[in-house]
């Protein structure tokens, strides 16, 4: 026999080839009868019930959504075995919009949806049905249940929720670069029909970009897409559903795509030379002009990092990059000066910070300019031929006397003549004068080191053609102090010779005081005076380290014949003005040793025994008087 299921799954064919849309209802679709009318056979008691019970599966009608009809839409019908087409039995429904959604003729058992549905809102319907018998109002069968699927129609276009989108990709990227994925939503039944089968397309935005019809993957379509010609690109994308076939519904987003910077274009000069006038005052580490590279790339990409190249033109200056505007600022970096040299020459390279391996390695990535640099003359103060004067002068130096000069010039063109003076403010009083045109300085009162032994003042020095233009320099005076007192030998003044000592022996060790204090020290020189030294018994060795020795002269010295010797000694100091005096050594005869070690320097032992005392020797001439006596 003709099964249900075959004649269902004629149906699905109809409705899935798109043979019945726009859909028109078929007014005796059937679903399961041998009549092929669109009839459930209600269960009744029947001994195949069981079979028929496992094809409930099928008890489904379906109903068109959207249906616009002028007449209520005819969905199926219900028939009872039991129903012999007397008119005995009747027919009710319940559960999901009977009455209101769904009716029933009693007697037929035909039903009909008086409203439009809408799949999207509520896509089936669960109801039950009952055969009644007219006249003992008893049911002639259980209830049975069954399903009112709504029938899809293409009623929803496909929307992209997530739009309008935005994205970005880099430029110069290889074509097929992956920029962004946009999803479309169709509201339609996907598992029925092509109603929610979208594809993608683009409207706008050819031939830079491509959109994968499937997967809705956007990419780039164009090689070479430079951010510095166009960097903002707007793209209009389509979702079709249907397939995209004619008479789908579509949908359309907006993508704004934005091309991001790499650094593909090298920092240029937009001329070769450049030309700045400098003032030759400008002090050191002043900014004196500014160039300008310029580099189309954007951020990191266009930081420009400014060399000068080494050369001579550019050892006087330094280049260094303004943060904010990329411009390099030229500084200087050693004084100027118009009179030596009047213009410079070097040249400037401008590079970027942050390279991008594909571009800067196709050639140099920098750009380079000449400099040229006009040193302008400034009227400038006269200039001191040293940095700092100093001078010494002695605290007894008479008023008036030049003790120095100092030396101002003006190396301006024209050179102007120079005047000088005592800036009183650096020092309150006015022990010196200066001359005006020569710029000698005298005293101007007495000195004196102890109350005052140093001054420290300023001269300064003007241009006559500029009075104005005025340099100061730093003087100091030094108050020499005056040698005041003679060197005299320190202790010992009584020296000792041994009478068998031998020329040339230094018999005694002598150094020298002096009371002036002499910052640098000292320097004594002895000798004898030239009355002592004809034919001298003993003479003085000066050591040249301020210490002398007493030298012999001969042998044979004897204290019977002279038991003291007088040596007079001139000792000299260095200061200004020497000081000397003439000492006098007290040089004793004894007798020693063979070692050279002192025995006796008393003339009155030379007549008695060696070893016995005076009162010895009394007591000795004493007896032998009472002896004699
Ligand atoms: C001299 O005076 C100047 C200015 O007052 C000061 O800078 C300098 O140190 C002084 N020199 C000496 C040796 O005192
Ligand atoms: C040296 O000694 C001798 C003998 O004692 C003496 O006559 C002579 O005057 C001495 N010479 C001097 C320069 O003192």
């Amino acid at each position: 026999m003709l099964t249900r299921n075959s004649l269902c799954l004629l149906l699905w064919i109809l409705f899935d080839g798109g043979l019945l849309t726009p859909l028109q209802p078929q007014p005796q679709q059937t679903v399961a009868t041998q009549s092929k009318e669109n009839v459930i056979h209600l269960p009744g008691r029947q001994p195949h019930f069981q079979r028929v019970k496992r094809g409930w599966v099928w008890n489904q009608f379906f109903v068109l959504e959207e249906y616009m009809g002028s007449e209520p839409q005819y969905v199926g019908k219900l028939h009872s075995d039991l129903d012999k087409g007397e008119g005995t039995v009747k027919y009710t429904l319940s559960g999901d919009g009977a009455g209101t959604v769904f009716t029933i003729d009693e007697t037929t058992g035909d039903i009909h949806a008086i409203r439009s549905l809408d799949r999207e809102e509520k896509p089936f319907y669960t109801l039950r049905a009952q055969a009644v018998d007219i006249e003992t109002r008893k049911p002639l069968e259980p209830e049975s249940e069954f399903i009112i699927k709504v029938q899809d129609i293409n009623d929803n276009e496909p929307k992209f929720l997530d739009g309008p989108y935005v994205a970005s990709v880099p430029e110069m990227s290889p074509v097929g670069a992956y920029v962004l994925q946009v999803k479309a939503t169709d509201a339609d039944d996907p598992t029925y029909g092509n109603s929610a089968r979208v594809v993608y397309s683009i409207l706008q935005g050819q031939p830079y970009f491509s959109i994968d019809p499937k997967t809705g993957v956007i990419r780039t379509a164009l090689p070479n897409m430079d951010r510095e010609v166009k960097e903002q690109y707007q793209v209009l994308i389509q979702a079709k559903d249907m397939g995209g076939q004619l008479g789908g519904l579509a949908g359309t987003t907006i993508v704004n795509i934005t091309l991001t910077d790499v650094n593909d274009n090298p920092p240029r000069f937009p001329k070769s030379i450049f030309h700045l006038k400098v003032p030759e005052s400008s002090p050191i580490g002043s900014a004196i002009g500014r160039i300008r590279a310029v580099d189309p790339d954007f951020g990191k990409n266009a930081e420009i990092e400014y060399n000068i190249v080494p050369g001579d033109g550019g050892n006087l200056f330094d280049i260094v990059t303004d943060e904010d505007t990329q411009e390099g600022i030229i500084k200087l970096k050693k004084p100027l000066d118009f009179e030596t040299k009047k213009a410079y020459t070097f040249k400037v390279e401008a590079s970027n910070l942050h390279l991008d391996h594909r571009f800067h390695s196709a050639g140099p990535f920098k750009d380079t300019a000449t400099v040229k640099i006009s040193v302008l003359d400034v009227d400038e103060p006269p200039v001191f031929s040293k940095p700092l004067y100093t001078m010494e002068v002695y605290e007894d130096t008479p008023v008036g006397t030049i003790i120095g000069a100092v030396t101002a010039q003006d190396l301006d063109m024209g050179s102007s003549a120079v005047r000088y003076f005592i800036d009183w403010k650096s020092d309150g009083d006015s022990y010196f004068t200066i001359d005006g045109t020569e710029g000698t300085i005298a005293t101007n009162e007495l000195l004196d080191r102890e109350s005052t032994a140093q001054y420290n003042f300023s001269i300064i020095a003007s241009k006559v053609s500029n009075p104005l233009l005025t340099s100061k320099v730093n003087i100091l005076i030094n108050v020499l102090d005056v040698n005041e007192f003679p060197p005299e030998i320190s202790v010992p003044y009584e020296t000792a010779v041994c009478e068998n000592a031998k020329p040339g022996q230094i018999i005694q060790t002598v150094s020298a005081a002096d009371r002036d204090l002499s910052p640098a020290g000292q320097q004594f020189s002895f000798r004898l005076p030239p009355e002592a030294a004809i034919k001298p018994n003993f003479t003085v060795h000066d050591f040249r380290n301020n210490t002398a020795g007493i030298e012999t002269r001969r042998n044979g010295y004897s204290r019977r014949q002279q038991e003291l010797y007088f040596l007079p000694v001139v000792i000299e100091d260095s200061s200004y003005p020497v000081q000397s005096s003439t000492s006098t050594m007290t040089i004793r005869v004894c007798r020693c040793d063979s070692d050279g070690t002192i025995l006796s320097c008393n003339v009155e032992a030379i007549f008695l025994p060696v070893g016995l005392s005076t009162g010895a020797l009394i007591a000795i001439l004493l007896c032998i008087v009472i002896l004699l006596g």
